[in-house]
């Protein structure tokens, strides 16, 4: 058995900087409101007209890691892509960054979890390089919410919060079972799905059903009952972390860097309380950029790497919560 290890990451987000004055332009709402309740000053949303998409900002993404791994693109086995905003209902963003990249003709999955995508994909390309099946493995995570949000006043419990962007890495055999992707943790609990959900269109209630309803269906747009979430987000994600630790006979004094899913950053802060860490252990930057559900782990992983804040030997904790509900962990030694 083998470990994997992250040789390389990348992110891309739109240039579009959308703040919330520019939101309180489109619906009820304030800078002060989203500050307090979410931490967001800010994100990025695709603007209209230029190519962006999931795929085409995961595809960016991938080239930067792929790059900073020193590898080239035919020394890529697979690809695990992360999104619940795939550009077409099938098939899926992964085999458009076989193509957008110009790898070969090798396998691609997409992972459906959400804001727990990315700890998912990982989890997954992970497990195929633990058992030797494949050496070098790109992980994508990346959303396009912008287009799918209700923009008016009725949508603004949910529009205020999400953000586009993409990030990815690459994955490598290591060795050394010491260091790397020590283990990873994954939880679902499908009966709270209706609390945090896009109903359509599914193949139960297809296009023509909502067009025959007209403006009384909303269910295409997201539903989220942001309390009942919250609850549930900072008991999982506090068990999810400790379940990691655990498993590799570590404490939380032993964390030196905290990645959690940009959610909200009271849920962030309220994590991070709880383990007693300091100000240096977490890193956030849903400020900037929202949540940008399967996107925010590998963003905020790739930006902690960028201003120097991962050294090697750290142990970085990962962790995410989100619609299903799914939640899970990574615990890595760099
Ligand atoms: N601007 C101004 N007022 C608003 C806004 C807004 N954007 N949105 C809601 N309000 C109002 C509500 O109408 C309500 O008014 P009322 O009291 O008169 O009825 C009031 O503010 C409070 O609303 P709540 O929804 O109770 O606000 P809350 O404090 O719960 O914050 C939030 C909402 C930020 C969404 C929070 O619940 C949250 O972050 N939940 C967790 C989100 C999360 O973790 N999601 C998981 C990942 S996402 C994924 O997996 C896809």
């Amino acid at each position: 058995m083998y470990n994997s290890k992250i040789i390389g990451l990348g992110k891309y987000v739109p240039e579009h900087v959308v703040t919330n004055d520019d939101l309180s332009k489109m619906m009820d709402t304030n800078d002060a409101w989203i500050q307090e309740r979410t931490g967001i000053k800010e994100r990025r949303w695709i603007k209209e007209g230029t190519d962006d998409t999931s795929a085409v900002m995961g595809a960016k993404a991938s080239k930067i890691a792929i790059e900073r791994s020193g590898l080239s693109n035919d020394d890529i086995d697979f690809i695990v892509f992360a999104t619940m905003t795939p550009d077409y209902y099938f098939p899926g963003c992964g085999v458009q960054i076989q193509e957008l990249l110009g790898l070969k003709n090798i396998g691609a999955i997409d992972i459906r979890n959400q804001c727990s995508g990315f700890i998912y994909a990982i989890s997954v390309a992970d497990q195929f390089i633990k058992t030797g099946m494949y050496k070098n493995i790109l992980v994508v995570g990346a959303e396009y919410h912008s287009n799918g949000l209700d923009k008016t006043t009725r949508g603004r419990g949910v529009t205020v919060i999400f953000g586009d962007g993409a990030g990815a890495c690459v994955l490598s055999r290591e060795e050394d079972t010491s260091k790397g992707i020590l283990s990873t943790h994954l939880h679902s609990e499908g009966k709270y799905a209706d609390k945090l959900i896009v109903e359509s269109p599914s193949i139960k209630h297809w296009v023509p059903q909502i067009l025959e309803a007209k403006e009384e269906d909303l269910s295409y747009f997201p539903y989220m009952d942001g309390t009942f979430v919250f609850k549930h987000a900072v008991v999982r994600f506090s068990e999810v972390i400790m379940e990691g630790l655990m498993k590799n006979g570590l404490n939380k004094d032993d964390i030196d860097m905290l990645i959690p899913h940009q959610a909200n950053l009271r849920i962030a802060q309220f994590i991070q309380k709880k383990f007693a860490l300091s100000d240096d252990q977490v890193f956030n930057n849903i400020q900037k950029y929202g949540n940008t559900t399967a996107a925010s782990v590998i963003i905020a992983l790739t930006e902690a790497w960028e201003e120097g804040k991962i050294k090697s030997g750290d142990n970085v904790v990962l962790a995410a919560f989100g619609s299903g509900f799914t939640w899970g962990s990574a615990i890595v030694k760099w």
